[in-house]
């Protein structure tokens, strides 16, 4: 087979490739963000959750590392990547998967001209599971249909799943993004119990609600080449009575694309568009409306060299976050970044690390838990991962909130 053989299914409606990529409601491969509902989105951060409660113990991580011990995972990230690699290498340990990894081609027998899609197929006699981040955008949906014909002839599949691919889709990075969203607006991980900071911070704020539905989340940045942006705002959309914000330079490479804007129009988001982060909306700074901030970095790895000429004299200070613009934010409102940030331009600096509502580190951490409970599901051990949390917490003080 060749890459050009996909073509045809490439073209298909989205809806129409993700069934491809399900069996008996459950995900077989994970290419992109819409693959997920709101339903297993749920059931994901809840069993994330538990992961994350199970590894606190020496008991409860040894348990979890008997789950999957009998799998193997390859690794393979020929694009560069620090917390996508390491926080899938993380998960596989925390679940006892062993792990292998090809991060530079030139070190395979792709320099013998061996197809990437025979690596594939190599890799998957090897190996349990395929993740993986490549610069051809396309080239994770490809080998998700080579283990798809494989299936069909009865021969070795195995699961694939997209670690973050060109400028397109990262569905992974939107799963832990909507978890640590979740986790935020529990308004649980601070002293004191949930109740009294939620009462507390309803005093001032009278509409704020529980959890991410109801809210007004600000993306900024580079929105048009962002796929963290674009495979997060998709799972947002599932979310009830949603507002996006989207703050970007005048430069349409920079900003959001008319067909994902015209699709969360469609699916009923209220949604605004500005040039800076001082932009106010009937009168009143966004700042000071938003309920969640999502920073991006502007990615000039993508720059044409016009494009570069271009964006390289925009003046990018309306779209910094300072600490004076952070004092003018809810006091809740989080601040999240996918990372890398960049440490020149200073799209966060790093002076804004120490407040409370700077996210970006325990939003990276929480991709080790959103990713192990992926694994989890694809794997399907969900019944023996609440099994074994049961077992640790005997008293079933949680056992009403299960949703497998
Ligand atoms: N957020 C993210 O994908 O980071 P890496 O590129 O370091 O994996």
């Amino acid at each position: 087979m060749d890459l050009s053989d996909y073509e045809w299914q490439l073209k298909r409606p989205v809806r129409m490739r993700a069934n491809d990529f399900e069996r008996e409601g459950r995900l077989k491969h994970v290419l992109f963000a819409s693959q997920f509902n709101r339903s297993l989105l749920d059931k994901l951060c809840a069993m994330a959750d538990k992961i994350r409660e199970l590894s606190k113990s020496k008991q409860g991580s040894d348990d979890l590392r008997h789950l999957l011990s009998h799998k193997r995972a390859m690794l393979y990230f020929t694009q560069p990547s620090t917390r996508t690699f390491l926080s899938f290498m993380a998960a596989c340990q925390i679940l006892g998967l062993t792990c292998n990894e090809v991060r530079d081609p030139s070190t395979s027998s792709e320099v013998k001209r061996e197809s990437p899609l025979d690596s594939i197929r190599m890799f998957s006699s090897y190996f349990d599971i395929i993740i993986m981040r490549s610069k051809l955008p396309d080239f994770a949906e490809c080998c998700a249909y080579l283990m798809n014909d494989l299936e069909r002839q009865e021969r070795r599949s195995v699961p694939i799943i997209n670690g973050g691919a060109g400028t397109d889709q990262h569905p992974t990075q939107a799963l832990l993004d909507v978890y640590t969203i979740q986790r935020t607006f529990q308004f649980d991980h601070h002293e004191g119990t949930r109740r009294s900071r939620f009462h507390d911070l309803r005093r001032k704020y009278t509409d704020l609600t529980l959890g991410p539905d109801r809210k007004v989340y600000a993306f900024c940045g580079d929105l048009g080449r962002g796929r963290t942006v674009r495979s997060l705002v998709e799972l947002l959309s599932l979310f009830e009575g949603v507002t996006m914000y989207f703050i970007a330079p005048n430069h349409e490479t920079l900003q959001l694309d008319v067909d994902l804007r015209n699709r969360l129009v469609d699916a009923g988001i209220n949604l605004h568009e500005f040039d800076s982060l001082d932009a106010t909306l009937d009168g009143v700074p966004i700042l000071e409306r938003l309920d969640c901030l999502y920073m991006t970095r502007i990615q000039r790895e993508h720059n044409s060299s016009q494009q570069e000429a271009e964006i390289g004299s925009l003046d990018l200070a309306p779209f910094l976050l300072t600490p004076e613009r952070v004092a003018r934010m809810k006091s809740y409102a989080p601040i999240l970044h996918p990372f890398p940030r960049d440490s020149v331009v200073q799209e966060i600096p790093t002076d804004i690390d120490q407040d409370p509502r700077a996210m970006y580190f325990r939003q990276a951490r929480n991709g080790m838990w959103a990713r192990a409970a992926l694994l989890v599901h694809l794997f399907n051990v969900v019944d023996d991962l609440y099994d074994l949390y049961d077992q640790a917490f005997k008293d079933g003080s949680d056992s009403n909130t299960r949703t497998r």
